[in-house]
């Protein structure tokens, strides 16, 4: 198999061979997977891929492996999938009004099986590890990457270690590590810290790396793209937005979508907006700047979307070249506008944790900017579950405030004694009536 495809180094184009563990390139650049598409055939894909839709069972089921011709070509014993993908695109009235633009759609990746866009790259990353004889993984992490490989390594029946940030981690997040079995390495450092770390300690004892840095990471995530593409029956939207953290799902989108152009299966490609928090927004910094010079570092990133708390991202040339080759943008968002976001995006019904919906801010600011008109199509991709973050919720949102867009929502509860009349009270001065 190991003849089929090979890494690329991204920079100089260095290929090595897949069937070794390396994350890097010789010189310390990023590694691609490289693998012939040149005879697939974009009809024959796309009615492919429409058949697969329907499948219950087996590999094909799931929303990441149902586009293998374009994946790794790992043997079926080794795929360690959850069934992962599939999730729902949704149109929302609330959501045009809140962000001005019309044809705003939301790609809920929240609705993965661990709740988090992660696992569509994870599924990817473990079965390479066990492809590759891997019986320990690690990652470094603000929390869903954590999640997810503590789960797919708990499927696949290995060891995990997971590096955190201490005090960097939603609750929920850190939990499901814990119960799925992995090993807390808690850092007293922020992510990057523990990104640096973590790297030296696999490299050092031998446990595989499932950073996005691992290029089989990458190549699962790709589906996110993938999947917009055939949910917008391969009409691409003008524009896909989304939170730029570490900057691999960025990077991962686009690689997907490029693949997808080239062999014909959607004709053009979206223009990539990456939208980062305001206090850790190294490559917004980057993109002011033309993307001179050398990558960016924000010491001391700071927001209240933990998730995306990074200020050194690891996928940094990868999602400049997304950005470049899309025609697409970087912006930032304050905390103010990420809250005022998911306010928005929960009262609509459909709910993200607070980092997922700095897109939704982001294409609401590119959109008062007339960046983005009215009539535009874009997918914003909502990256994790709304429960992943709770303590960021309730401790931002104000008892009894309402929403600026009017939408009045309450946080107030109804206090009442167990008894009926209490309740009607209650209830009767909800309603004006008392
Ligand atoms: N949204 C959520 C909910 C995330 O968890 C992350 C990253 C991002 C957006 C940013 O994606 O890093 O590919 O640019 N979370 C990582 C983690 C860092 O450890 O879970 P990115």
């Amino acid at each position: 198999m190991g003849s089929e495809f090979h890494l690329r180094a991204v920079v100089t184009g260095e290929t090595y061979a897949p069937d070794r563990v390396r994350y890097r390139a010789d010189d310390g650049g990023l590694l691609e997977v490289a693998l012939d598409q040149s005879s697939l055939d974009a009809g024959e894909m796309r009615r492919v891929l429409q058949d697969r839709l329907a499948h219950r069972g087996g590999v094909t089921a799931s929303g990441v492996w149902r586009y293998r011709e374009f994946l790794p070509p790992i043997p079926d014993d080794c795929v360690v999938s959850r069934r992962e993908g599939n999730t729902p695109t949704y149109e929302s009235d609330r959501l045009a009004a809140f962000t001005g633009v019309d044809g705003v759609r939301v790609k809920h990746e929240g609705c993965n099986p661990t709740g988090s866009f992660k696992d569509r790259g994870m599924t990817c990353g473990v079965s390479a590890a066990k492809w590759l004889g891997q019986t320990s993984v690690a990652c470094a992490s603000t929390g869903n990457t954590s999640a997810s490989m503590a789960s797919y390594a708990a499927v696949a029946g290995m060891k995990a270690f997971v590096f955190i940030p201490a005090g960097g981690v939603a609750a929920g997040k850190l939990a499901q590590a814990v119960l799925h079995g992995a090993s807390v390495v808690q850092i007293e450092g922020n992510f990057d810290d523990a990104m640096r770390l973590v790297q030296e300690v696999c490299a050092e004892f031998g446990v595989y790396l499932l950073n996005s840095i691992n290029p089989f990471r990458i190549e699962g995530q790709k589906a996110i793209g993938m999947e917009i593409a055939q949910d917008c029956c391969w009409q691409m939207p003008d524009w896909i937005v989304l939170p730029g953290g570490n900057l691999g799902n960025t990077s991962a989108i686009y690689k997907g979508l490029r693949e997808l152009k080239a062999v014909g299966v959607i004709d053009r490609l979206p223009r990539m907006a990456v939208i980062q928090a305001a206090g850790a927004a190294p490559l917004h910094a980057g993109y002011i700047d033309g993307f001179a010079g050398e990558p960016r570092t924000v010491h001391g990133p700071d927001t209240i979307a933990s998730a995306i708390r990074i200020g050194a991202p690891a996928s940094w040339v990868k999602c400049v070249d997304a950005v470049r080759s899309t025609e697409g943008l970087v912006e930032s968002v304050t905390d103010d506008e990420i809250i005022a976001a998911k306010r928005a995006v929960d009262t609509a019904g459909i709910g993200a944790e607070a980092a997922s919906c700095a897109s939704v801010a982001g294409l609401r600011r590119l959109a008062s900017a007339g960046v983005v008109k009215r009539g535009d199509s874009v997918v914003c991709v909502l990256t994790g579950h709304i429960l992943k973050d709770a303590e960021a919720a309730v401790g931002n949102y104000g008892i009894g405030e309402s929403l600026a867009d009017g939408a009045g929502v309450s946080f107030d509860p109804i206090v009442c004694q167990p008894t009926l009349e209490s309740v009607r009270d209650g209830i009767a001065r909800e309603l004006g009536g008392g």
